[in-house]
Protein backbone atom coordinates (compact mmCIF):
# COMPACT_ATOMS: atom_id res chain seq x y z
CA UNK A 1 0.00 0.00 0.00
CA UNK A 2 1.32 3.02 -0.74
CA UNK A 3 1.23 5.66 2.79
CA UNK A 4 1.30 9.53 2.71
CA UNK A 5 1.88 11.59 5.73
CA UNK A 6 2.68 14.92 5.67
CA UNK A 7 4.56 17.03 8.87
CA UNK A 8 3.66 20.51 9.79
CA UNK A 9 7.15 21.72 11.20
CA UNK A 10 6.46 23.50 13.96
CA UNK A 11 9.46 24.16 16.55
CA UNK A 12 10.79 21.81 19.19
CA UNK A 13 9.34 18.43 19.68
CA UNK A 14 7.77 16.66 22.93
CA UNK A 15 6.85 13.47 24.52
CA UNK A 16 3.56 13.85 23.48
CA UNK A 17 4.24 14.39 19.90
CA UNK A 18 6.84 11.06 20.16
CA UNK A 19 4.14 8.69 21.02
CA UNK A 20 1.56 10.58 19.84
CA UNK A 21 2.81 10.70 16.40
CA UNK A 22 6.50 10.22 15.79
CA UNK A 23 6.47 6.34 16.94
CA UNK A 24 2.98 5.63 14.95
CA UNK A 25 4.85 7.10 11.69
CA UNK A 26 8.47 5.09 12.39
CA UNK A 27 6.42 1.79 12.66
CA UNK A 28 4.30 2.14 9.39
CA UNK A 29 7.42 1.78 7.38
CA UNK A 30 8.21 -1.48 8.23
CA UNK A 31 5.01 -2.65 6.21
CA UNK A 32 4.14 -0.28 3.88
CA UNK A 33 5.77 2.11 1.03
CA UNK A 34 5.91 5.18 3.10
CA UNK A 35 6.47 8.73 1.34
CA UNK A 36 6.75 11.18 4.00
CA UNK A 37 7.48 15.09 3.58
CA UNK A 38 7.83 18.21 5.46
CA UNK A 39 4.65 20.38 4.39
CA UNK A 40 6.55 23.63 4.19
CA UNK A 41 4.01 25.43 1.95
CA UNK A 42 1.07 24.80 4.23
CA UNK A 43 3.26 26.19 7.07
CA UNK A 44 3.78 29.65 5.05
CA UNK A 45 -0.13 29.95 5.76
CA UNK A 46 0.96 30.32 9.42
CA UNK A 47 4.72 31.94 9.24
CA UNK A 48 5.98 34.76 10.15
CA UNK A 49 9.25 35.15 9.01
CA UNK A 50 11.50 33.35 7.15
CA UNK A 51 14.41 32.45 8.97
CA UNK A 52 11.96 30.88 11.58
CA UNK A 53 10.15 28.22 8.52
CA UNK A 54 13.50 27.98 7.42
CA UNK A 55 15.12 26.70 10.86
CA UNK A 56 11.89 24.80 11.58
CA UNK A 57 12.13 22.45 8.34
CA UNK A 58 15.61 21.70 9.10
CA UNK A 59 14.51 21.06 12.63
CA UNK A 60 11.79 18.54 11.45
CA UNK A 61 14.32 16.65 8.68
CA UNK A 62 16.67 16.32 11.36
CA UNK A 63 14.68 14.97 14.45
CA UNK A 64 12.63 12.98 12.25
CA UNK A 65 15.58 10.94 10.70
CA UNK A 66 17.21 10.58 14.17
CA UNK A 67 14.12 9.45 15.55
CA UNK A 68 13.68 6.39 12.61
CA UNK A 69 12.49 7.31 9.42
CA UNK A 70 15.20 5.52 7.15
CA UNK A 71 15.53 6.57 4.22
CA UNK A 72 16.21 3.55 2.36
CA UNK A 73 12.85 2.23 3.20
CA UNK A 74 11.01 5.89 3.30
CA UNK A 75 10.93 8.84 0.53
CA UNK A 76 11.22 11.52 2.84
CA UNK A 77 11.45 15.18 1.36
CA UNK A 78 10.65 18.81 1.45
CA UNK A 79 7.31 19.88 -0.05
CA UNK A 80 8.59 22.87 -1.73
CA UNK A 81 11.29 20.91 -3.72
CA UNK A 82 8.72 19.22 -5.85
CA UNK A 83 7.15 22.09 -6.85
CA UNK A 84 4.95 20.37 -9.71
CA UNK A 85 2.46 19.98 -6.56
CA UNK A 86 1.42 23.52 -7.04
CA UNK A 87 0.82 23.46 -10.46
CA UNK A 88 -1.56 20.48 -9.42
CA UNK A 89 -2.90 22.76 -6.88
CA UNK A 90 -4.13 24.94 -9.34
CA UNK A 91 -5.18 22.50 -11.28
CA UNK A 92 -7.46 20.81 -8.79
CA UNK A 93 -8.90 24.01 -7.92
CA UNK A 94 -11.08 24.11 -10.79
CA UNK A 95 -12.55 21.37 -9.44
CA UNK A 96 -13.36 22.36 -5.74
CA UNK A 97 -16.77 23.87 -5.34
CA UNK A 98 -16.01 27.09 -3.02
CA UNK A 99 -18.85 25.49 -0.88
CA UNK A 100 -16.87 22.21 0.30
CA UNK A 101 -13.93 24.86 1.71
CA UNK A 102 -16.55 27.00 3.21
CA UNK A 103 -17.47 23.97 5.18
CA UNK A 104 -13.66 22.80 6.18
CA UNK A 105 -13.75 22.97 10.04
CA UNK A 106 -10.03 23.13 10.26
CA UNK A 107 -10.59 26.93 7.89
CA UNK A 108 -13.47 28.02 10.34
CA UNK A 109 -11.85 27.25 13.59
CA UNK A 110 -8.80 28.86 12.32
CA UNK A 111 -10.83 32.14 11.43
CA UNK A 112 -12.86 31.66 14.83
CA UNK A 113 -9.89 31.83 17.00
CA UNK A 114 -8.97 35.64 15.33
CA UNK A 115 -6.24 34.38 12.30
CA UNK A 116 -6.86 36.87 9.49
CA UNK A 117 -8.17 35.02 6.52
CA UNK A 118 -6.36 34.71 3.22
CA UNK A 119 -6.68 32.73 0.04
CA UNK A 120 -3.66 30.31 1.29
CA UNK A 121 -5.59 29.29 4.35
CA UNK A 122 -9.12 29.11 2.62
CA UNK A 123 -7.40 26.79 0.18
CA UNK A 124 -5.28 24.83 2.38
CA UNK A 125 -7.27 21.90 1.61
CA UNK A 126 -6.83 21.62 -2.15
CA UNK A 127 -3.08 21.82 -1.57
CA UNK A 128 -3.43 18.98 0.51
CA UNK A 129 -5.43 17.24 -2.22
CA UNK A 130 -2.79 18.18 -4.71
CA UNK A 131 0.05 16.18 -2.29
CA UNK A 132 -2.19 13.45 -1.90
CA UNK A 133 -3.22 12.86 -5.67
CA UNK A 134 0.12 13.87 -7.31
CA UNK A 135 1.73 10.25 -5.75
CA UNK A 136 -1.18 8.04 -6.48
CA UNK A 137 -1.82 7.80 -2.53
CA UNK A 138 -3.80 5.08 -1.13
CA UNK A 139 -3.62 5.74 2.37
CA UNK A 140 -3.51 8.91 4.68
CA UNK A 141 -3.19 8.31 8.23
CA UNK A 142 -4.52 11.19 9.89
CA UNK A 143 -5.50 12.87 13.50
CA UNK A 144 -9.03 13.34 13.76
CA UNK A 145 -8.83 17.25 12.90
CA UNK A 146 -7.10 15.88 8.98
CA UNK A 147 -10.03 13.46 8.29
CA UNK A 148 -12.89 16.22 6.64
CA UNK A 149 -9.17 17.01 4.65
CA UNK A 150 -8.96 13.48 2.78
CA UNK A 151 -12.59 13.71 2.07
CA UNK A 152 -12.57 16.78 0.84
CA UNK A 153 -9.25 15.38 -1.51
CA UNK A 154 -12.23 12.08 -2.76
CA UNK A 155 -14.58 14.51 -3.22
CA UNK A 156 -12.15 16.78 -5.38
CA UNK A 157 -10.92 13.60 -7.33
CA UNK A 158 -14.05 11.91 -7.87
CA UNK A 159 -15.49 15.31 -9.73
CA UNK A 160 -11.81 15.20 -12.01
CA UNK A 161 -12.14 11.78 -12.76
CA UNK A 162 -16.13 11.93 -13.50
CA UNK A 163 -15.50 15.12 -16.03
CA UNK A 164 -11.94 13.83 -17.52
CA UNK A 165 -11.37 9.60 -16.58
CA UNK A 166 -9.89 7.75 -14.14
CA UNK A 167 -6.50 9.22 -13.65
CA UNK A 168 -6.82 9.84 -10.18
CA UNK A 169 -6.58 6.93 -7.18
CA UNK A 170 -9.28 7.90 -4.25
CA UNK A 171 -7.12 7.52 -0.96
CA UNK A 172 -8.51 6.86 1.98
CA UNK A 173 -8.01 8.32 5.47
CA UNK A 174 -6.44 5.97 8.40
CA UNK A 175 -7.15 7.23 11.61
CA UNK A 176 -4.12 6.54 14.15
CA UNK A 177 -5.17 3.84 16.72
CA UNK A 178 -5.84 6.28 19.47
CA UNK A 179 -2.84 7.29 21.29
CA UNK A 180 -4.14 8.34 25.37
CA UNK A 181 -3.32 11.87 25.61
CA UNK A 182 0.12 12.49 27.22
CA UNK A 183 -0.33 14.96 30.00
CA UNK A 184 2.43 17.39 30.59
CA UNK A 185 4.12 18.13 33.74
CA UNK A 186 0.99 20.36 35.07
CA UNK A 187 -1.27 17.38 34.17
CA UNK A 188 -2.99 18.86 31.22
CA UNK A 189 -2.56 17.30 27.95
CA UNK A 190 0.99 17.46 26.37
CA UNK A 191 1.32 21.07 23.95
CA UNK A 192 3.95 23.48 23.33
CA UNK A 193 1.19 25.80 23.53
CA UNK A 194 0.74 25.41 27.58
CA UNK A 195 4.27 25.43 28.37
CA UNK A 196 4.12 22.68 30.09
CA UNK A 197 5.83 19.97 27.80
CA UNK A 198 9.02 17.67 28.12
CA UNK A 199 11.34 18.65 24.78
CA UNK A 200 12.67 15.25 23.59
CA UNK A 201 16.34 16.60 22.95
CA UNK A 202 17.81 18.42 26.09
CA UNK A 203 20.60 18.53 27.89
CA UNK A 204 20.63 16.12 30.57
CA UNK A 205 20.86 18.49 33.48
CA UNK A 206 17.83 20.28 31.56
CA UNK A 207 15.83 17.59 31.34
CA UNK A 208 16.48 16.70 34.76
CA UNK A 209 15.02 19.88 35.96
CA UNK A 210 12.23 19.64 33.80
CA UNK A 211 11.30 16.39 35.12
CA UNK A 212 11.49 17.61 38.79
CA UNK A 213 8.49 20.39 38.21
CA UNK A 214 6.37 17.85 37.06
CA UNK A 215 3.26 18.65 39.42
CA UNK A 216 2.53 15.76 42.62
CA UNK A 217 1.19 15.41 45.70
CA UNK A 218 3.22 16.65 48.67
CA UNK A 219 3.16 13.09 50.77
CA UNK A 220 5.77 13.28 52.86
CA UNK A 221 8.90 11.12 52.56
CA UNK A 222 8.46 7.25 54.33
CA UNK A 223 4.70 7.24 53.93
CA UNK A 224 3.22 5.50 50.66
CA UNK A 225 2.60 7.18 47.62
CA UNK A 226 -0.48 6.68 44.76
CA UNK A 227 0.19 5.71 41.85
CA UNK A 228 -2.92 5.61 40.33
CA UNK A 229 -3.17 10.05 39.21
CA UNK A 230 0.35 10.58 39.30
CA UNK A 231 1.42 12.33 36.21
CA UNK A 232 5.72 10.69 36.96
CA UNK A 233 3.70 7.39 37.14
CA UNK A 234 1.82 8.41 34.14
CA UNK A 235 4.62 9.48 32.06
CA UNK A 236 7.07 6.63 33.30
CA UNK A 237 4.61 4.10 32.27
CA UNK A 238 4.90 4.88 28.72
CA UNK A 239 8.19 3.86 28.52
CA UNK A 240 7.63 0.24 30.91
CA UNK A 241 6.49 -2.90 29.80
CA UNK A 242 3.22 -4.52 32.28
CA UNK A 243 5.84 -6.00 34.75
CA UNK A 244 7.83 -3.16 34.67
CA UNK A 245 4.47 -1.23 35.61
CA UNK A 246 3.87 -3.57 38.48
CA UNK A 247 7.19 -2.85 39.64
CA UNK A 248 6.97 0.73 39.71
CA UNK A 249 3.63 0.35 41.63
CA UNK A 250 5.49 -1.69 44.54
CA UNK A 251 7.94 0.84 44.56
CA UNK A 252 5.39 3.75 44.40
CA UNK A 253 3.35 1.40 47.71
CA UNK A 254 6.63 0.50 49.84
CA UNK A 255 7.11 4.06 51.28
CA UNK A 256 10.50 4.06 50.33
CA UNK A 257 11.24 6.52 48.17
CA UNK A 258 10.02 10.12 47.79
CA UNK A 259 8.44 11.85 44.16
CA UNK A 260 12.09 13.15 43.77
CA UNK A 261 13.34 9.61 43.15
CA UNK A 262 10.86 9.01 41.07
CA UNK A 263 11.26 11.90 38.80
CA UNK A 264 15.21 10.90 38.67
CA UNK A 265 13.75 7.50 37.65
CA UNK A 266 11.88 9.18 34.87
CA UNK A 267 14.56 10.79 33.68
CA UNK A 268 16.75 8.37 32.52
CA UNK A 269 13.82 6.50 31.13
CA UNK A 270 13.50 9.14 28.85
CA UNK A 271 17.21 9.51 28.64
CA UNK A 272 17.67 6.05 27.82
CA UNK A 273 14.88 5.75 25.39
CA UNK A 274 16.41 8.55 23.42
CA UNK A 275 20.13 7.75 23.76
CA UNK A 276 20.12 6.40 19.98
CA UNK A 277 18.11 8.79 18.57
CA UNK A 278 20.35 11.59 20.16
CA UNK A 279 23.45 9.67 18.71
CA UNK A 280 21.90 9.99 15.12
CA UNK A 281 21.04 13.68 15.94
CA UNK A 282 24.34 14.48 16.82
CA UNK A 283 25.38 12.60 13.70
CA UNK A 284 23.14 14.68 11.51
CA UNK A 285 23.62 18.22 12.84
CA UNK A 286 27.51 17.70 12.05
CA UNK A 287 26.71 15.92 8.89
CA UNK A 288 23.66 18.81 7.26
CA UNK A 289 25.07 17.78 3.94
CA UNK A 290 23.94 14.18 4.67
CA UNK A 291 20.51 15.38 5.39
CA UNK A 292 19.92 17.32 2.33
CA UNK A 293 21.55 14.88 0.14
CA UNK A 294 18.41 12.08 1.47
CA UNK A 295 16.09 14.89 1.40
CA UNK A 296 17.53 15.62 -2.61
CA UNK A 297 17.02 12.04 -3.11
CA UNK A 298 13.41 11.58 -1.61
CA UNK A 299 12.42 14.85 -3.90
CA UNK A 300 13.61 13.44 -7.19
CA UNK A 301 12.10 10.70 -6.50
CA UNK A 302 8.86 11.96 -5.56
CA UNK A 303 9.32 14.25 -8.39
CA UNK A 304 9.73 11.33 -10.79
CA UNK A 305 6.19 10.15 -9.92
CA UNK A 306 4.88 13.46 -10.41
CA UNK A 307 5.95 14.33 -13.33
CA UNK A 308 4.53 11.15 -15.14
CA UNK A 309 1.56 12.07 -13.00
CA UNK A 310 1.36 15.99 -14.64
CA UNK A 311 1.66 14.57 -17.99
CA UNK A 312 -1.26 12.43 -17.71
CA UNK A 313 -3.19 15.47 -15.96
CA UNK A 314 -2.45 17.68 -18.53
CA UNK A 315 -2.99 15.76 -21.38
CA UNK A 316 -6.29 14.61 -19.98
CA UNK A 317 -7.84 18.63 -19.52
CA UNK A 318 -5.81 19.74 -22.19
CA UNK A 319 -2.64 22.12 -21.09
P1 LIG B 1 1.15 20.68 20.14
O1 LIG B 1 -0.16 20.46 20.89
O2 LIG B 1 2.33 20.63 21.03
O3 LIG B 1 1.11 21.93 19.27
P2 LIG B 1 0.81 19.36 17.64
O4 LIG B 1 -0.61 19.81 17.55
O5 LIG B 1 1.83 20.00 16.75
O6 LIG B 1 1.29 19.45 19.16
O7 LIG B 1 0.80 17.78 17.43
C1 LIG B 1 1.61 17.09 16.52
C2 LIG B 1 1.28 15.61 16.65
O8 LIG B 1 1.59 15.12 17.97
C3 LIG B 1 -0.19 15.28 16.42
O9 LIG B 1 -0.25 14.07 15.69
C4 LIG B 1 -0.75 15.09 17.81
O10 LIG B 1 -1.83 14.18 17.84
C5 LIG B 1 0.44 14.54 18.59
N1 LIG B 1 0.35 15.00 19.99
C6 LIG B 1 0.61 16.26 20.42
N2 LIG B 1 0.45 16.37 21.76
C7 LIG B 1 0.08 15.14 22.20
C8 LIG B 1 -0.25 14.59 23.49
N3 LIG B 1 -0.20 15.33 24.59
N4 LIG B 1 -0.60 13.30 23.57
C9 LIG B 1 -0.64 12.52 22.44
N5 LIG B 1 -0.35 12.97 21.20
C10 LIG B 1 0.01 14.27 21.06
N1 LIG C 1 -2.51 19.21 7.08
C1 LIG C 1 -1.66 18.23 7.70
C2 LIG C 1 -1.49 18.59 9.19
O1 LIG C 1 -1.70 19.71 9.59
C3 LIG C 1 -0.29 18.22 7.04
C4 LIG C 1 -0.39 17.77 5.62
C5 LIG C 1 -0.21 18.54 4.51
C6 LIG C 1 -0.70 16.46 5.15
N2 LIG C 1 -0.37 17.82 3.39
C7 LIG C 1 -0.68 16.54 3.72
C8 LIG C 1 -0.98 15.26 5.80
C9 LIG C 1 -0.96 15.41 2.94
C10 LIG C 1 -1.25 14.14 5.00
C11 LIG C 1 -1.23 14.21 3.60
O2 LIG C 1 -1.13 17.73 9.97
Amino acid sequence: MRVLTGIQASGKLHIGNYFGAMKPMVELQKEHELFTFIANYHSLTTSKDAATLKQYTIDAAVDYLSLGIDPQKTTFWVQSHVPEVLELYWILSKFTPMGLLERAHSYKDKVAKGISANHALFSYPVLMAADILMLDTQIVPVGKDQIQHVEMTRDIAIKFNNEYGDIFVLPEHQVQAEVATIPGIDGQKMSKSYDNAIDLFMEEKALQKRCNKIISSSTPLGEPLEWEDDNIFALASLFLDNREKLELQVRYQSGKEGYGHFKKYLKELIWEELSEAREKREYYLNHMDEVNDILAMGAKKAQSIAQVKMTKVKEAIGL
